[in-house]
């Protein structure tokens, strides 16, 4: 084995859909000011009914189906998530549903950084021959844990689940750079925070017992976080490809804001049609933002085999990340 080729995608959204005009209902604020400063119309919300497993699922189901593979070839499954449906992981339950029986399953948390972690974390078993074939999902539903009375950020996410197939190589290397990166010391500009009471267990023994806070965001600081760390990223994966950013024909952001979007565009001077983007119909969908975009794209058959990828997760840790690969066999 020599890499790894990304030959499969899926996605799946939930059904119902939130407009700015119906947010505006809930907080003071207006669909001019959200789509002018995030280029977002609308996202998906799951209902009670809906789950992350569900919807993982879905989309994994139609990335297996593309990759011409069933659930019983897969050696592994990374679920890159930071809402699962249980905080011991919800990967396990994936499988089960998949009826993947021989893959090893677990969860990755990296925040909106999370899928192109997994991506390029299951690479690396490709790569040395240890498995064979991978599926990583990314998948949020933010909404369980926005504070829908704070306008700064309930504005902002949306809810869903993309996945990709990725498979062992014998002639070359799909995966053609990366980069990886965290700062924890600017932790505090995004988090969905454990906060615990003291709780007295005996004697001298005190625990804390509690529950997690609704998601807190600087957005100015992330901003700008973003604005310069997602350039330099895809930098460094492209000088590590040997590559200019001239031979990448699709910039594949996280899905977090339209102004970052066309920013890094700008910084790295790629034109405004070689940048991927569905922040107008789904939000910010954190660490499934990257795999919806690619397979809506796929599907519309924009992106064809062997055009060049760069993609950048960047989100809460803060992490961030970048890998230059080709789509396709
Ligand atoms: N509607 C109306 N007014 C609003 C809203 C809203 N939804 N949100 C904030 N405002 C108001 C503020 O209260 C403030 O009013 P004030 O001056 O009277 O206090 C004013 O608008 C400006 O607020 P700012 O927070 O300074 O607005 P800014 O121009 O920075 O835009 C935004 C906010 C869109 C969140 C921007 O900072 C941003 O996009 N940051 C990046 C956030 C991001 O992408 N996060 C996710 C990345 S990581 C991940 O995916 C988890």
């Amino acid at each position: 084995m020599v890499g790894m080729a990304v030959t499969g995608s899926g996605s799946a959204m939930p059904a119902a859909a939130l407009d700015n005009h119906a947010l505006s209902n809930l907080v003071e604020t207006s669909d001019d000011w959200v789509t002018t400063r995030t280029g977002i119309r609308q996202r998906r919300v799951a209902g009670p009914t809906e789950s992350l497993v569900q919807l993982s699922a879905l989309a994994a189901r139609e990335a297996i189906a593309m990759a011409g593979l069933t659930p019983k070839d897969l050696d592994a499954i990374v679920l890159a998530t930071s809402t699962p449906d249980d905080l011991f992981g919800s990967a396990g339950k994936i499988q089960k549903e998949l009826e993947a029986p021989q893959a090893v399953a677990f969860d990755l948390t990296a925040a909106c950084s999370g899928f192109l972690f997994g991506l390029v974390t299951i690479a690396q078993f490709l790569r040395t021959g240890t498995y064979r074939n991978a599926l990583v999902i990314g998948a949020d539903i933010l909404s369980r844990w926005v504070d829908w009375r704070d306008r700064r950020t309930c504005v902002l996410f949306g809810d869903g689940a993309g996945a990709v197939v990725v498979q062992a190589t014998s002639d070359r290397d799909r995966l053609l750079g990366f980069e990886l990166r965290s700062d924890g010391s600017q932790n505090d500009c995004l988090q969905l925070p454990y906060q615990g009471k003291p709780y007295h267990l005996v004697d001298e023994v005190d625990i804390t017992q509690g529950n997690y806070q609704p998601i807190f965001m600087n957005g100015k600081e992330v901003f700008r976080f973003a604005v310069k760390r997602v350039p330099e990223a895809i930098e460094k994966a492209l000088f590590r490809a040997q590559m200019d950013i001239e031979q990448v024909d699709w910039l594949l952001l996280h899905q977090a804001n339209q102004r970052i979007l066309d920013a890094v565009g700008d910084r790295l001077q790629v034109p405004s049609e070689k940048i991927l983007s569905n922040l107008a119909t789904y939000g910010n969908t954190s660490a499934a933002s990257i795999p919806i975009v690619l397979d809506e794209a796929v599907r519309a058959d924009k992106i064809q085999p062997g055009d060049v990828i760069a993609a950048s997760g960047f989100g809460a840790g803060l992490s961030w990340g970048a890998a230059i690969f080709e789509w396709g066999r």
